[in-house]
């Protein structure tokens, strides 16, 4: 069973008389430990395809299982834990709390899952270890690199022990080394623990350090390119 499953998912706004599909017809399959890119030109869905994913947005067409979960059967309370259950998600802006240090964070995610506060700071060093920040774990987001402030965002991500990661341009604010840092975790998160990645880039560069690119094009699949064959054993 793949982790994420669309069939012909279709995303449409509507603003007064105008109507806006944002995605078409979208049928893709995800496999658990698959690391994808999805690109294309602004405008064309690639934020809104994420949205779906992550159940931060709904299909208006077709059907999206998570998890095999069918995500239009489940109320909005199921839907949230569905999502804290299974998504991370890391933004181009990162996102962080400027008055909380990288360790309380990292840790934020666990406080609303109601874990107490030895547990949560062990997990949350563990994640900052992940992404190479232990000695960075005192320091506020002022405090931190951009490249650096994105990989607390990582591990604030990771901590909650998602099946996927989810990124929208995570590199975008970033100068190409950082961003060539944050991709060496990306990579190395999927290949020891098949963590599912999903990330939206611009950069071709970045793009091609998955295993297959997804190119959309006015809210659909335009064409997709295999990179690199996955891993056995990873799936
Ligand atoms: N909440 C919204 N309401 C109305 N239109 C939207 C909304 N979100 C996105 N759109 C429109 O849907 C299209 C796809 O947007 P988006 O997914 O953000 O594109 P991308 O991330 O590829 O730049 C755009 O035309 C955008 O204007
Ligand atoms: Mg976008």
């Amino acid at each position: 069973m793949p982790l994420l499953e669309l069939r012909e998912v279709g995303r449409q706004y509507r603003i007064g008389q105008i109507r806006i599909d944002a995605l078409k017809d979208i049928s893709l399959d995800v496999e658990q430990g698959e690391f994808v890119s999805i690109m294309g030109p602004s405008g064309c869905g690639k934020s809104t395809l994420l949205n779906v994913i992550g159940c931060l947005d709904l299909p208006t067409a077709g059907s999206y299982r998570l998890a095999g979960q069918d995500v239009s059967e489940l109320t909005d309370n199921r839907l949230s834990e569905l999502r804290n259950q299974f998504v991370g998600f890391i933004f181009q802006s990162f996102h962080l709390l400027s008055h909380l240090d990288a360790l309380a964070n990292v840790e934020l995610p666990l406080v609303y899952r109601g874990l107490e506060g030895v547990e949560r700071r062990r997990r949350a060093a563990a994640a900052l270890e992940a992404v190479r920040l232990s000695d960075r774990r005192h320091h506020y987001p002022a405090q931190l690199s951009g490249g650096e402030q994105q990989r607390v965002a990582i591990a604030r991500a990771l901590v909650g022990e998602p099946a996927v990661i989810l990124a929208d341009e995570p590199t975008g604010a970033l100068d190409s080394r950082s961003g060539q840092a944050v991709l060496d975790i990306f990579q190395e998160l999927n290949r020891e623990r098949a963590l599912t990645i999903v990330q939206v880039s611009h950069d071709e560069n970045i793009a091609r350090r998955a295993h297959r690119i997804i190119r959309l094009l006015d809210g659909e699949v335009e064409r997709q390119e295999v990179l690199q064959v996955q891993e056995a054993g990873q799936a």
